[in-house]
Order: C-alpha cells, then sequence, then structure tokens
C-alpha cells in the first residue's frame, strides 16, 4: 500500500531568462519581459512529495519534521532572496526557468530520500503557473 505525503515550502527569488549566446533582441522576442535586465522576483511555492510505504512501526512513510528540514537546508538556504542568475552557480550557464529550477531542486533532494521512495516536486512560478518533475 503507497502513500505519498507532501510538504509546502516557499522562497522567494529573482532571475532573468536569458542566453548569452542570443542578441538582445532574440531574448527579447522568445523571453519577452522575463529578459529584463535588471531581473525580476518571484514568489516560488514548492510542493515536495514522496511515495512510498507506510513504515509499520512509526505508521510513517517519512518523517515529516526530516522533509521539513531538507528542504529548508537543500532549497530554501540556496535560493531564498537570490538573485538564481547572479547568485546559485547552478544556474551559470542554465536558464532559471521553473522547469529548470525543478529539476535542479529535484537533484537536491533525491540523494537524501529513501531510494524505496518516488520523489516528486512541483514548483508554482505564480499561483497560475507551474511544473512537475518527477526524475
Ligand atoms: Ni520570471
Amino acid at each position: 500500500m503507497k502513500v505519498k505525503v507532501s510538504r509546502k515550502a516557499n522562497f522567494n527569488a529573482a532571475h532573468r531568462l536569458y542566453r548569452k549566446d542570443w542578441s538582445f533582441e532574440k531574448n527579447e522576442a522568445v523571453f519577452g519581459k522575463c529578459n529584463n535586465p535588471r531581473y525580476h522576483g518571484h514568489n516560488y511555492d514548492l510542493i515536495v512529495s514522496v511515495e512510498g510505504e507506510i513504515d509499520p512501526e512509526t505508521g510513517y512513510v517519512m518523517d515529516m519534521k526530516v522533509l521539513k528540514d531538507l528542504i529548508k537546508d537543500q532549497v530554501e538556504e540556496r535560493f531564498d532572496h537570490k538573485n538564481l542568475n547572479e547568485d546559485v552557480p547552478d544556474f551559470q550557464n542554465l536558464n532559471p526557468t521553473a522547469e529548470n529550477i525543478a529539476v535542479v531542486i529535484w537533484n537536491y533532494l533525491r540523494p537524501h530520500i529513501d531510494s524505496a521512495n518516488k520523489l516528486e516536486v512541483v514548483l508554482y512560478e505564480t499561483p497560475r503557473n507551474f511544473v512537475t518533475y518527477n526524475g
């Protein structure tokens, strides 16, 4: 019997979507306002889910306190109140789109989650736009 447990978290970060190897005009055409050279911010909402068997001893799939601390250490400490392009090495050569941020977050969390359990990351860049990555 598999159960999925989820934890919500939040971080604020600035970014700019552009490619260094494209002209400003091409970046503007593809990324529009998101290419603003002075950056812009988002209030990101994150839902991290772990799916697996219930441990018969504890009754847990995963201790939510452990998951909470993991998200804090691996995600919030890295991204909260940061300029993703300038401050976060993962995005030196990777466009900080919601898609890429979700994959980076998944890759940081995966080694810390029991390998028997499935990991899912849902990242909301705005209340209406969100992406999902399952590995
Ligand atoms: Ni944006």
